[in-house]
């Protein structure tokens, strides 16, 4: 694994978008694998500005995400498809037709799951994918379990993730009880990964995962086994 230290979440995020950068510069039909949460919003920011200043062309570009709640529209400022779109997509020249989410709202989960799966090898797998990480280690919607799981799969969602994520709704009866997920197998074949870890509260989870012994109950702590792995944290 390879370690950056930032100087700050402006630096985290300059830093993170310059890797992405240069892979898409490098090999600009690369397919992305994305993240959402809070902390990569500033390296979407900084790709935005690298498309808006020229330097990036993502006309070509492959996008896949790591996960989406079930059961919320496309349209829901909630949902992981809205926060890509209002993040990224929306600002760069980007084919709508070249990025994916799960459909959280498939009739059938685990037919969008296999779907999922086919595409995820249809694109010829990842080149290089975008990871956040939970307090308690999760990767995408990879909850601490006695196994990994290893494809696309549908989440029960921890009553804990339930209630943390209740700020972002009116009331927590409105919170998604599942989601759909990339599974751990899939994010281990990406060619290159990248994590991003900002704030003081992500040290120790960051410390075990790369550190401590490799299993499930801390799931981002197989990547020590990738071996492409960049991991970039500002505390
Ligand atoms: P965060 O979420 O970026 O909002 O901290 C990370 C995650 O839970 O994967």
């Amino acid at each position: 694994m390879n370690f950056i230290e930032a100087k700050s979440y402006a630096d985290l995020s300059r830093k993170a978008a310059n890797i992405i950068s240069a892979q898409i510069i490098l090999e600009p039909e690369s397919v992305l694998g994305l993240a959402t949460g809070s902390t990569p919003i500033g390296t979407y920011q900084n790709l935005v500005k690298g498309y808006q200043n020229g330097d990036l062309d993502f006309s070509r570009v492959r996008t896949i995400n790591l996960d989406e709640y079930c059961g919320l529209s496309t349209d829901h400022e909630q949902s992981y498809r809205y926060f890509m779109n209002h993040h990224l997509f929306n600002h760069i020249n980007i084919d709508r037709n070249n990025t994916n989410v799960p459909n959280g709202c498939a009739e059938d989960l685990q037919e969008e799951c296999s779907r999922y799966e086919k595409l995820i090898a249809s694109l010829g797998g990842i080149d290089l994918q975008l990871l956040g990480i939970g307090h308690n280690g999760h990767i995408a919607f990879n909850e601490p379990n006695s196994y990994f799981e290893k494809d696309t799969h549908v989440v029960k969602l921890k009553e804990s993730t339930i209630q943390a994520n209740a700020r972002f709704f009116n009331t927590i009866d409105e919170v998604p009880k599942k989601a759909i997920s990339m599974g751990i197998q899939s994010i281990m074949r990406a060619r290159k990964i990248l994590l991003i870890a900002n704030g003081s509260d992500k040290k120790d989870i960051v410390m075990k995962s790369v550190y401590g012994p490799i299993t499930p109950e801390v799931p981002a702590s197989i990547l020590q086994l990738h071996p492409d792995c960049t991991v970039i944290y500002s505390y």
